[in-house]
């Protein structure tokens, strides 16, 4: 198949990429490489632009003939989003209509769309489903939700149709060390350990350790790379014989708490890992795990990678050896 992947020179994209070539797909990457990597992306490949330039957007339709799109790209700190609400509107509502508006104008009606848990606001139940409320309390899950709004809209009068998947923590590296998580800032937990071991200064912080959880630690739920992948194959496969929009949740359904995932980490290293407490950060909630049950009856989707300890050697496998 031609496929549009945006944001692939980004941590997810590019891993995407790289399962897609694998597999004898025709790739196209559209990046502006804000926070992406070149490095990460085949140059062949990349077609640099961004998601505002209609232009380029129509330059790059015009050129392929392409038959799916996955848009990976989005700005994705919340933090940031709650301070620079603008720029999260524009980049990822506005950036994402071009795109859909230049899908529409081609004739290109698969999209695949990296939809976040954050559309899911405080969780009500121990294990977040696709029936939860969607109640985002910050602008960049709300500029998720908003897409997912825009797509029901767009299939009614385009015919495009989607899957929105709902990523919870998308975590470890490629198995081979090729490819891996580069962002500056981080602000994920597992590579920021592990840099914190590597840079040798420590500086590990663990925000708030009061929480209701057995060890006071946030629960999260962290999903292997490539397991997530391998769901955005099914999902394309899934829209040939489904006419519709869908939104699925993508998680592993095992909720680790932030001291156990620090726990794994040393087991992995062999290092043991220094770590402060800092106060609990707004908006954070104390367990966030996936049921995404629905997603494996569906789509058929298995995760290859279940244990915390899997996950977090790949990773450490690339942060020893970084290629960007
Ligand atoms: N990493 C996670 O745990 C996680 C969890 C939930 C949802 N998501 C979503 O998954 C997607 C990928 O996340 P990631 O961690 O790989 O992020 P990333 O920042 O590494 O990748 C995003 C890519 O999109 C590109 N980009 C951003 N705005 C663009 C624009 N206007 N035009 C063209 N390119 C643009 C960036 O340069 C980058 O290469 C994002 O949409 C994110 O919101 C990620």
């Amino acid at each position: 198949m031609r496929i549009l992947v945006c944001g692939g020179a980004g941590y997810i994209g590019s891993h995407m990429v790289k399962i897609l070539n694998s597999q004898g797909h025709t790739v196209t990457i559209f990046d502006n490489l804000s926070t992406g990597h070149a490095q990460a992306a085949p140059a062949a490949q990349l077609f640099a632009g961004d998601l505002l330039d209609k232009e380029s957007l129509a330059r790059l339709f015009k050129a392929h003939n392409f038959e799916a799109v996955m848009h990976f790209s989005a700005k994705s700190l919340v933090g940031e989003s709650m301070t620079n609400p603008s720029a999260y509107y524009t980049n990822n509502v506005i950036g994402t209509i071009n795109l859909l508006d230049a899908m529409q104008a081609h004739q290109v009606h698969r999209f695949i769309f990296s939809s976040s848990a954050a559309i899911f606001g405080p969780p009500q139940q121990k294990t977040i489903n696709e029936e939860h409320p969607c109640r985002p309390i910050n602008p960049y899950g709300r500029t998720k939700l908003m897409v997912e709004h825009i797509l029901k809209d767009y299939h009614h009068a385009y015919g495009i149709r989607s899957v929105s998947l709902r990523y919870f923590n998308a975590a470890g590296a490629d198995p081979e060390g090729k490819l891996g998580e580069s962002h500056t800032p981080e602000t994920h937990l597992i590579p920021n350990i592990l840099k914190s071991l590597i840079n040798g200064h420590g500086g590990l912080k663990i925000f708030g350790n009061s929480y209701e959880t057995p060890d006071g630690t946030c629960i999260r739920d962290y999903i292997h790379i490539n397991d997530l992948c391998s769901a955005h194959l099914l999902a394309l496969n899934f829209l040939d014989n489904n006419d519709g929009v869908f939104g699925f949740n993508l998680g592993n359904g095992n909720g680790f708490s932030i001291l156990e995932v620090i726990a794994a980490a040393e087991q992995v290293t062999g290092h043991k890992i220094k770590f402060e407490y800092a106060p609990p950060r707004e908006g954070d909630p104390a367990r966030l795990v996936a049921d995404s049950s629905l997603t494996r009856r569906l789509l058929g989707w298995k995760t290859q990678y279940t244990g915390i300890e899997e996950i977090i050697s790949t990773a450490w496998n690339w942060h020893q050896k970084p290629r960007y």
